[in-house]
């Protein structure tokens, strides 16, 4: 299984695809590149809409899309504040069929222990694994770079790189940095649009090739399938761990 982590495929959901016809380009381009599988991780905001409302409007865009060539995973991107606790229960916004919780942290301000407090009460009150979004690209991990990645595993936090900035020259350095440091749990490609942020694990896997010389979707790093298997569901929830293979929708 190749594993997309991360994507906005759903159409009219957020700042990612904005049709289906965009949807749709977007999937044929990540089978193209050799992808079986994309969790679906549109944008929830819990301070402007309700738990229920962006489920609704999640199922209404999933529905739309039909049958796909592609394996989908039903999931989510949530930004972390204090809004998202009102709820008893936010294991619908987790990807589906597993514990892990995408989150999106705050870009430019320092976090705080406030921050590292909500993030060990995603476990305490939900237990759920949090994922950490692109964690390359927030301001306070490029300052304090390995000693907060650190922080965030022992709180028991996995992190997600956007394959985005290895590609991209001016983020690559720390990018190879974590994966070359065995950080990288998954990888995605955030990808929002053909036109805006398209996915592009062609050209990530050839500068993998160069710079790394390894073929970071083949096993050599700890990456996609490899942290599947590696925190089963039943490590993660206590529940009978489930094959995304045979389980995802087709
Ligand atoms: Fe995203």
């Amino acid at each position: 299984m190749m594993l997309d982590f991360h994507t906005h495929i759903l159409p009219q959901m957020d700042d990612g695809a904005g049709s289906r016809d965009e949807a749709a380009a977007l999937i044929q381009a990540l089978i193209h590149q050799g992808i079986t599988t994309a969790v679906l991780t549109p944008h929830y905001y819990p301070f402007k809409e309700s738990l229920p409302a962006f489920l609704e409007r999640r199922m209404w865009s999933y529905s739309s899309l039909g049958n796909c060539e592609l394996n989908l995973i039903l999931g989510s991107e949530t930004y972390l504040c204090e809004s998202l606790f009102c709820y008893d229960s936010i294991s619908e916004l987790a990807i589906e069929r597993t514990g892990f919780l995408l989150l999106e942290l705050p870009y430019t301000e320092p976090w705080g222990s406030d921050l590292f407090k909500q993030l060990r009460r995603i476990r305490s009150k939900y237990n759920l694994t949090p994922v950490i979004a692109h964690v390359e690209r927030y301001g306070h991990v490029r300052q304090k770079r390995e000693r907060v990645l650190q922080e965030l595993v022992d709180l028991g936090c996995l992190l997600q790189l956007n394959i985005d900035s290895v590609i991209d020259r001016k983020s690559r350095s720390l990018a190879l940095r974590m994966l070359k440091g065995g950080w990288v749990d998954f990888v995605g490609s955030d990808c929002h649009s053909m036109k805006e942020r398209p996915p592009r694990f062609d050209l990530f896997r050839r500068i993998l090739a160069r710079k790394l010389h390894t073929d970071a979707m083949n096993g050599s790093l700890p990456l996609t399938e490899n942290a599947w298997d590696a925190f089963s569901c039943e490590q993660l929830t206590g529940k009978e761990p489930v094959s995304i293979e045979t389980e995802v929708r087709v």
